[in-house]
Parts: structure tokens; sequence; C-alpha cells
């Protein structure tokens, strides 16, 4: 018999290049676990389809087809706990989800956002850095907690901004750097190396 693989669900909005970067990281054997089910709340959001190109269960949840937003986060925490869910990874999932849903999976969900937090949480990251003038900002992987982009932080990659930057270049470097730490800060927790005191994470030497 063959060792239990980890399992993972992974959330999605949009187009999907976190997800195809865990995919491949996958398919390469440097990330040990499976994607049991991608969801997503929005239904032509092309990451469903990478999915489905990789063999992956999708679901779409519509959240109008419910009457409010408790009752969304509810049947989404149905499906993940049917899954038997070892963790959780927002990749671009842009809801935010309530209390319930987080003290339902408490310390197995993970973000990644495109700035280094704690600057420039919520929408727009990249262009509120640029509109800053910072001259570094990059990417996240980070806990999920019951405020936005505020867990403990996992992993962290610098990006220098340019003169030249607009949103759709800086974007796009970031994302380089986000397709890089988020399989490494998932792997990271597939083999249970990191210790959470209060908001601070540290990884175990190997
Ligand atoms: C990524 O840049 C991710 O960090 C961001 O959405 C993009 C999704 O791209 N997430 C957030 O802003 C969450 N607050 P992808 O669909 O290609 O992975």
């Amino acid at each position: 018999m063959g060792s239990k693989k980890f399992k993972l669900a992974v959330l999605v909005s949009g187009q999907g290049t976190n997800l195809q970067a865990l995919i491949d990281q996958m398919e390469q054997g440097v990330l040990t676990a499976e994607i049991s089910i991608v969801i997503s709340n929005v239904k032509e959001a092309f990451a469903l389809e990478r999915a489905n190109n990789h063999g992956i269960k999708t679901v779409f949840l519509d959240p109008k087809s419910y009457p409010d937003k408790k009752a969304f986060d509810r049947a989404l925490i149905d499906r993940l706990q049917a899954e038997a869910i070892d963790l959780i990874c927002l990749a671009g999932f842009m809801r935010i989800l309530g209390k319930p849903f987080i003290n339902s999976f408490a310390g197995r969900i993970i973000n990644i956002h495109p700035s280094l937090l704690p600057a420039f949480p919520g929408l727009h990251p990249q262009r509120q850095a640029l509109d800053y003038g910072v001259k570094f900002s990059g990417c996240t992987v980070h806990f999920v907690d019951e405020k936005v982009d505020s867990g403990p932080i996992i992993l962290q990659s610098v990006v220098p901004l340019y003169d030249s930057d607009d949103e759709e270049t800086l974007s796009r470097r970031i994302l380089e750097q986000e397709h890089l730490i988020y399989p490494r800060a998932v792997q990271l927790i597939v083999e249970n190396r990191l210790d959470v005191t209060t908001r601070k994470v540290t990884q175990q030497k190997t």
C-alpha cells in the first residue's frame, strides 16, 4: 500500500497561474501532494480549464445561488469537509472568507498576496505599490486568519520596481516570484516543517 498523499484544495477566481505552478511542481515530483479539488466562485475562470486539463476535479460554486455570504461559505465548508482536505490554498480567490470558514479549518488555510505584507493589503496591491513610490515590493505567502491579508507570514520574495513599470509589468514580475514561493511554502507544510508561535513562523531544519 502506498503512503497517504497530502490532499490540497485550491480556491480560485481567475487565470490560475498559481494553480498551474502547484500542478507543475507536483507533476515534477517536487511538491509531494495532490490536488483533490479546485473550487471557483467565477464560472469562466481559466483556472478551471487548467485543472480540467490535468484531470483534477473542479467545482463552480455560484455565489448568486445562495441567499447570502454566510450560506455560500457554509456550502464551501461542506464541500471541503466532504473531501477530507489537509490544506486549503487560496490562489487568486477574490472573496473574503467569514469567521465560520476560518474556524472550520484553523491553521489549514494559506493565501498568496502580491505585495510584501503588511504593506498594501486588499485590492490592487501592485497599483498601490506604484502609486506609493516604493522601490521594492514582492509577494507573500501567509496563513489566513480572521482579518484580511494579515495572518502569520510563511515566505516572501522581493521584487524591485523600475521607473518604467506599470501595473502590468510589475504584476508579471511579481507573479514569477509567486510561482516559486507558493509551491515551496506548501511543501514546507506537507513536510510539517513550520512552527507557528503567535504570529511568527519559523522553519525547522531538515
Ligand atoms: C495573484 O497575483 C495573487 O497573488 C493575487 O491574485 C493573482 C491571481 O493570479 N491574489 C490576491 O490579490 C489576493 N488578495 P492567478 O489566478 O494567475 O494565480
